[in-house]
């Protein structure tokens, strides 16, 4: 199967300032960041400890509000929600994974409960539940642990059934928070192929925080945030599966650097360095190309 062409905007960030306040001290997670994924798109999001990437995603997820900018899920503007809003935004539009799978799950309800539970809130049936709760477990292989706790469960189980949870009420979106920080390489990569494996039969949009080092040969797309602003992606085309947990070094990366919507983009250090370009450039339009070269001392009188 090729690639799904994505097309219709799914998440659109505009201009995204998140400031906390803790004591006297104000800390800029997030400055004038801005992202569009699309609908049934993957996108890893990278970029060092610290660089705004929970904070975003716990924004997506509805969890906080930024402190200015647009952030529209589907179409809906998610900063002007009425809590009732917000609340059906949760059950029904996003599904979350975090990184500690014991976040995920209650410790005393079975695997087949968890899974139940989001969907308590929706109009199903007890015997719709089970059958849905047995058809997730399932689909992410878990089916011979239905009535197990987590406490009897290993870490990629947990996350296995975590995954189930997020898939509960079918959100088009799911929002992953490092879920494969805590496992071993191996896991991790069942754990990628599971999100694979959704992305193409439920058509699922996929936003996944990762520190993965070979993140770009295992999805389509990886946007790399620094200092509280997307900077850079890295892109690839016609792959197989948009996420998988085995390497494809087959098609190649093409990196591109971010133009933000004030037309601000962040030069690359190394280019910095290598060309001796300090803090005053000149911006050239060359037919469709800018040339940025170093502005020319003026004449000493
Ligand atoms: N609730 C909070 N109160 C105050 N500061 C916060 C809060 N949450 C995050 N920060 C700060 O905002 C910045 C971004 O944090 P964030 O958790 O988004 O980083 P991250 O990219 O997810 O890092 P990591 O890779 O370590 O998980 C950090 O400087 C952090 O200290
Ligand atoms: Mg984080």
């Amino acid at each position: 199967m090729s690639t799904m062409k994505p097309q219709n905007e799914h998440v659109v960030c505009t201009d995204v300032f998140k400031i906390f306040k803790v004591a006297d001290l104000e800390v800029v997670a997030l400055r004038g960041l801005d992202l569009t994924v699309y609908q049934s798109e993957v996108v890893a999001l990278v970029g060092a400890s610290g660089s705004g990437k929970s904070t975003l995603l716990n924004i997506l997820a509805g969890y906080d509000s930024p402190s200015a900018g647009q952030v529209t899920i589907d179409g809906k503007d998610l900063i002007n929600m009425k809590p009732s809003e917000i609340e059906k935004f949760h059950r029904e539009e996003v599904g979350f994974v975090w990184q500690e799978a014991s976040r995920n799950l209650f410790p005393y309800l079975t695997s087949l409960e968890n899974v139940a539970l989001p969907m308590l809130l929706s109009t199903t049936s007890e015997s719709e539940r089970k059958d849905r709760s047995e058809h997730l477990l399932s689909m992410v292989g878990m089916e011979h642990r239905t009535n197990h706790i987590p406490d009897q469960l290993s870490g990629g189980e947990q996350q296995r059934v975590a995954i189930a949870v997020g898939m509960a009420n079918d959100p088009p979106l799911i929002l992953a928070d490092e879920p494969t920080g805590e496992l071993d390489d191996r896991t991790a990569s069942e754990i990628l192929d599971l999100f694979g494996k959704v992305n193409q039969e439920s058509k699922t949009t996929i936003v996944i925080v990762t520190h993965d080092p070979d993140i770009a040969y295992k999805v389509g797309r990886v946007v790399v945030i620094k200092d509280g602003k997307t900077s850079s992606e890295i892109y690839r085309r016609d792959l197989d599966s948009q996420i998988s947990g085995e390497m494809d070094k087959t098609k190649p990366l093409e990196e591109s650097l971010l133009i933000d919507s004030n037309g601000r983009v962040q030069l690359p250090r190394e280019l910095l360095q290598t060309t001796g370009i300090t803090n005053k450039v000149k911006a050239i339009a060359e037919n469709a190309s800018i040339r940025i070269q170093p502005s020319e001392e003026l004449p000493a009188e």
